[in-house]
């Protein structure tokens, strides 16, 4: 019984020791934190995939919980008015600063758009929350953050749809009013799934014939940008990166379009792109849009493009329309699309699958003559925005959300 329980024990250690250990680039700031704040990212993931291996509850149905355990009621409190509403039929959360602003003087806005992969996270996120406060008080700005409908429920396009019915309601003059925003003085901005509707939404509200108030900037914080080669350098360096492994990507991706388990196959192995995709191979060849050093010891061959034959290729063929849609991958889209864009931060972090997607419309945007600040944090990891609350608060997300803040300022 004793040497029973011995042994239990030291299966349990071993089970920590290895879901704790995980190797960490020795460049990456509070390491031991990250790998612990890791292991837990990690054991809900193998918890997931065994409750969706016994029929328990899919996948992302289990990773929501946490988004359940940072969920907050938003509150005001003595400087930020706090409201919830809806705006033409999408849930929002409204941040207002208290003091009414001098004289006459109208305000700045930010649409904020959460991440989570389109699958997880909430508006009503204590990271997030957190942030929109930040914006409020350091620009004495009005944040909207705008809770979007999630995937696997509702597929693409339901949250850009989401997103793009809240941006075009709110650019009204008789509604930017109503918050007393200044019309020359609206972002919108998100990061990782919410860079990527951030991106989306400033690409297709140019195309609006009768679009009177534009957006002054696009704050694209690690965005998500392309489906079509999911084996970038990036891709490739930091595939089993604390926080978003390559294979929870592809996972997101796939789900954000279809439950059909071919396409997260297919994308796994970087064969899921179809005839119809070659022409767009040239707007994501990264030999020609990075920059040499980030090539590292890659060599450039462009995506498999894969008859549509049978078996999975079924699957596969009928999501390749979405996923190459301008509306999920604002990338695939010529100069002429890129060059009536509003201004754009654009940050990217070191060890992150993202990292190349973002690099690479930097390189494209200022080809097709758009102004762009891009802040590349050497040590950063994906995600680390988000983690500016206690227990798991890193340095590196404090300096993310100044930089972009100071920017904000000086920049809308
Ligand atoms: C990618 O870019 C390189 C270098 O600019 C070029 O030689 C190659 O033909 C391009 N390939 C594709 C598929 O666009």
């Amino acid at each position: 019984m004793r040497l029973g329980s011995f042994f239990v024990f030291v299966a349990l250690c071993s089970l920590t020791a290895y879901y704790i250990y995980e190797p960490i680039p020795e460049k990456i700031e509070e390491r031991w934190k990250l790998m612990l704040t890791n292991s837990f990212f990690r054991s809900l993931s193998h918890l997931a995939d065994f409750s969706e291996l016994l029929g328990l509850k899919d996948y992302m149905g289990v990773m929501y919980l946490i988004t359940l355990l940072e969920r907050v009621v938003p509150v005001s409190d003595e400087r930020v008015k706090v409201t919830e509403e809806t705006l033409d039929g999408v849930e929002v959360v409204l941040y207002q600063p208290r003091q009414q602003s001098d004289g006459a003087a109208l305000r700045m806005a930010v649409i904020y758009l959460h991440g989570g992969g389109w699958c997880l996270g909430s508006s009503r996120m204590s990271p997030y929350d957190l942030l929109a406060r930040e914006m409020v008080n350091e620009l004495d700005a009005v944040v909207l953050s705008v809770e979007y409908r999630l995937a696997p429920a509702h597929h693409f396009p339901v949250a850009f749809e989401d997103v793009y019915r809240v941006v075009k309601h709110f650019l009204q003059r008789g509604v930017l009013a109503q918050y007393s925003v200044d019309p020359e003085r609206v972002a919108v901005s998100g990061d990782s799934a919410g860079g990527n509707l951030a991106a989306a939404v400033s690409q297709q509200l140019q195309k609006e014939p009768k679009q009177q108030v534009h957006l002054k900037a696009q704050g694209l914080l690690y965005p998500v940008l392309q489906a079509v080669d999911l084996n970038t350098p990036s891709y490739q360096q930091n595939q089993d990166m604390p926080i978003l492994p390559r294979t929870l990507m592809v996972r997101f991706w796939s789900e954000y379009f279809t439950t059909d388990k071919a396409l997260f196959r297919a994308m796994m192995a970087n064969s899921h792109n179809r005839h119809e995709s070659s022409g767009l191979l040239k707007f994501v060849n990264w030999s020609a849009f990075l920059p040499e050093i980030h090539h590292g010891k890659y060599n450039y061959s462009p995506p498999a493009v894969m008859e549509g034959v049978g078996g999975d290729a079924a699957g596969v063929d009928r999501s390749s329309a979405s996923f190459t849609d301008p509306r999920a991958s604002p990338l695939l889209v010529p100069d002429s699309a890129l060059h009536s864009l509003p201004k754009a931060y654009v940050m990217t972090c070191e060890y992150d699958v993202l990292r190349d997607d973002g690099i690479m419309y930097v390189t494209r945007l200022r080809a097709a003559g758009v102004e762009v600040t891009h802040v590349h944090y050497d040590t950063g990891f994906h995600g680390a925005l988000m983690f500016n609350v206690w227990p798991t608060d890193f340095q590196i997300a404090q300096r993310m959300a100044d930089n972009f803040i100071k920017w904000l300022k000086e920049n809308v």
